[in-house]
């Protein structure tokens, strides 16, 4: 077997996205192309999902292939003291590909180093998500024509969401993006990230709010404020709800522009902006399922 894990955004060319973008297309006019037939593919998540693993477990569905796996590690040996390393030798002579969510960064690396088959990334604590970041790709490009020139506002916790991080390294790749980064004090952009950027001369503007700058914007990007990352609730308490996008806000935004959101959303986005036609982010976790067949298929060779 060809072993290719997908761990971090960086693997993957932009040939690569590319190609995926291309099979997404093909597995949204046709999901139900049965590339897995006689295959298994553990989903292990140890940090809990809704879309990840729901939309993962669709399109192994609609691939005729068989899941093993767990939803909650607490229901596993590891609840008995088992390592990562012993629980990743153990499933990878199960399964032909693993699905792996867990609350540590670096843990998708060290799983696909003692793996004998491919490791897919379903994000590791705050550092990458890159089969979100594949997804997001894919409804920037459905919702904009091109992936070129885009002015991307990232809002919210631009500190801990690995989502923000993936999409900002994939997007560097593409001709002359600008980002805008709007987070509180304590939710700033990591400085590695401002440095990637400014290494490879992409602009890039810090703010405090973006009410008065969202018209220039092609995609506003939120996140949610993650409770789940901090230890000092109190220091959560202070972040929660510093920005709320609200639909009066929306008046003077380009044609063209769209909200994206990972979700789950909390606070973040008014429930008002659902109805807005500008508001994309239902239709983005739908295209999780095509884009997450075509990495499948990308991964394990099958196209
Ligand atoms: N976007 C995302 O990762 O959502 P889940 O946590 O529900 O998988």
């Amino acid at each position: 077997m060809n072993k290719k894990s997908l761990i971090s955004i960086t693997d993957f060319s932009k040939a690569e996205y590319l190609r995926i973008m291309e099979l997404a297309a093909d597995f949204e006019k046709n999901p139900n192309q049965k590339l897995l037939e006689g295959k298994v593919v553990a989903s292990l998540f140890f940090e809990p999902s809704t879309r990840t693993r729901l939309s993962f477990e669709t399109a192994i569905n609609r691939m005729g292939g068989r899941i093993i796996g767990f939803s909650d590690a607490g229901s596993s040996s590891v609840s008995k003291g088992e390592t990562l390393h012993d629980t990743i030798r153990m499933v990878s002579n199960y399964a032909d590909l693993i699905v792996m969510r867990h609350p540590l960064e670096g843990s998708a690396r060290y799983a696909s180093e003692v793996s004998g088959v491919p490791v897919i990334n379903a994000g590791d604590g705050a550092n990458q998500h890159p089969t979100q970041t594949l997804l997001d790709m894919y409804s920037i490009l459905k919702t904009q024509g091109t992936l070129d020139n885009r002015n991307i506002f990232m809002v919210g916790d631009l500190k801990y969401g690995r989502t923000v991080h993936s999409l900002l390294m994939a997007m560097s790749e593409f001709e002359n993006p600008i980002f805008n980064f709007i987070a509180p004090e304590e939710l700033q952009m990591p400085h590695e990230y401002k440095m990637f950027l400014k290494e490879k001369g992409i602009r890039y503007f810090e703010h405090k709010e973006f009410t008065s700058i969202i018209s220039e914007a092609d995609i506003v990007y939120m996140t949610r404020v993650q409770k789940e990352r901090f230890a000092d609730p109190i220091e959560y308490e202070k972040v929660k709800n510093v920005y709320i996008l609200r639909n009066c806000m929306l008046n003077n935004t380009k044609d063209n522009m769209r909200i994206l959101h990972p979700l789950p959303r909390v606070n973040e986005i008014h429930t008002d902006v659902d109805s807005n036609r500008k508001a994309y982010y239902f239709e983005q976790a739908l295209n999780g399922v095509f884009t997450r067949e075509a990495i499948i298929a990308h991964t394990l060779n099958l196209k």
